[in-house]
């Protein structure tokens, strides 16, 4: 197949890092055929120029519907704010591209699950952006486990604290508005955890969560006014895996300290994992089969013989970086584009995350126990 030509929507935060990830991934990976970046769009006429010219694209756009029905792009990235991923993705599906779009898929299940259909109607490729769980380190995870290295695994903790949104004084932005993002810390990071605890041990059976609003309203910087928060800054769940496996989440935007708080820990009966983002070059593995007297976590650094290190650096110990974990999810999107096969996570997964989301929110309405929708 030709180099699939890439459309991309937005220049923030993740725009920048879907580009960057775009640019280097034919340099990482010999096998992989780097994607051209061929269109950019974004707010504005300038902007989108300014980000063309930054991030390496070919041409731009001020107008995201151009970019969608170019006959020059293949694939549609959206890195937008949540709300405009609805249209965004079904409009780029109706044009037969292929969507690779970013977490979450969109602001209700029942809107990820029509962008779900139309994309297998239509038969093109999707992808979600969940680039944590390409990280070398949680692939080997997954494989011990898978391999019953630490027994049988009998207890799950995960948490996803930042402290983005700590500060009262902090504005408000789309990520408080319910119409704009959906669901608050949630939505945010709690998806990357779910998308995390289905990878690593499956399917979320049931829930009973709990929400909080810590800052009930912010200081509008449009207006200067105060305007409410209309989501949760901190969501608690139980949750019990659909193997039976009970778990916890704690997810919150105001964890004052953590900047990057991804963890978890796995509890089996020979041994348990640990891992933290803001260290994402350890995995700490305790095997309880060791002699009393040397019991203890060692720690795992990432190295070559980990999936998908060796491209980026031949050496143990020298580290990847957030934005290598973007290259091989965008290594991952390729490879699902060339091969015509799904790849993982799909808009599927995206549905399913939204499923989670959605049961840890009624939950805390209905104060109970409450089913995911399979
Ligand atoms: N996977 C991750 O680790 C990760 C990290 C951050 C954000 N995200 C996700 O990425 C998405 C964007 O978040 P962000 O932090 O980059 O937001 P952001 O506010 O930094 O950037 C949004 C971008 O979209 C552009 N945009 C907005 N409306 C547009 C329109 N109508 N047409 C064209 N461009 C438009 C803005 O100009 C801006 O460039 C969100 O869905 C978020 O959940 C994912």
């Amino acid at each position: 197949m030709a180099r699939p030509r890439f459309g991309l929507i937005g220049t923030g935060f993740i725009g920048r890092a879907h580009a960057i990830a775009l640019n280097a991934v034919g340099a990482v990976f010999a096998d992989q055929e780097a994607p051209v970046c061929e269109l950019l769009a974004d707010t504005t006429v300038d902007s989108a120029a300014r980000g063309a010219r930054a991030l390496g694209f070919a041409r731009s756009t001020g107008d995201w519907r151009a970019l969608v029905t170019d006959r020059a792009v293949d694939v549609v990235d959206v890195c937008t704010p949540n709300h405009l991923h609805r249209e965004m993705a079904l409009a780029a599906i109706a044009a037969g591209k292929h969507v690779y779009c970013e977490k979450p898929l969109a602001n209700t299940a029942r809107e990820a699950a029509e962008i779900a259909a139309a994309a297998d109607a239509a038969g093109v490729r999707h992808m979600m952006g969940f680039n944590y769980i390409c990280n070398p380190l949680l692939q080997l995870a997954r494989e011990m486990i898978a391999a019953g290295e630490l027994g049988e695994v009998y207890a799950f903790r995960g948490s996803y604290l930042e402290d983005y949104m700590s500060d009262p004084a902090v504005p408000w932005t789309w990520r408080c508005d319910r119409a704009l993002a959906g669901s608050g810390a949630l939505a945010d990071l709690g998806s990357h955890l779910i998308n995390l605890g289905h990878f690593l041990l499956g399917g979320i059976a049931r829930v009973q969560g709990s929400l909080q609003t810590v800052h009930a309203q912010r200081r509008d910087p449009a207006s200067g006014q105060l305007r409410a928060v209309e989501n949760e800054d901190i969501a608690r769940a139980l949750v019990e895996f659909e193997r039976g496996l009970p778990g916890t989440f704690e997810i919150s935007r105001v964890g004052t300290g953590y900047k990057c708080g991804l963890a978890f820990s796995v509890f089996g009966t020979r041994g348990a994992l640990e891992f933290q983002q803001e260290r994402m070059n350890e995995l700490r593995h305790y095997d309880a089969a060791g002699p009393a007297a040397r019991s203890g976590f060692r720690t795992i650094l990432a190295g070559p013989e980990h999936p998908d290190y060796r491209p980026f650096c031949p050496a143990p110990g020298h580290g990847l970086g957030y934005n290598d974990l973007k290259v091989i999810e965008v290594r991952n999107v390729l490879r699902a584009i060339a091969n015509g096969t799904p790849g993982w996570p799909d808009f599927h997964e995206g549905v399913r995350v939204q499923r989670v989301m959605e049961a840890i929110e009624q939950s805390h309405a209905s104060r109970s126990w409450t089913e995911v929708p399979s």
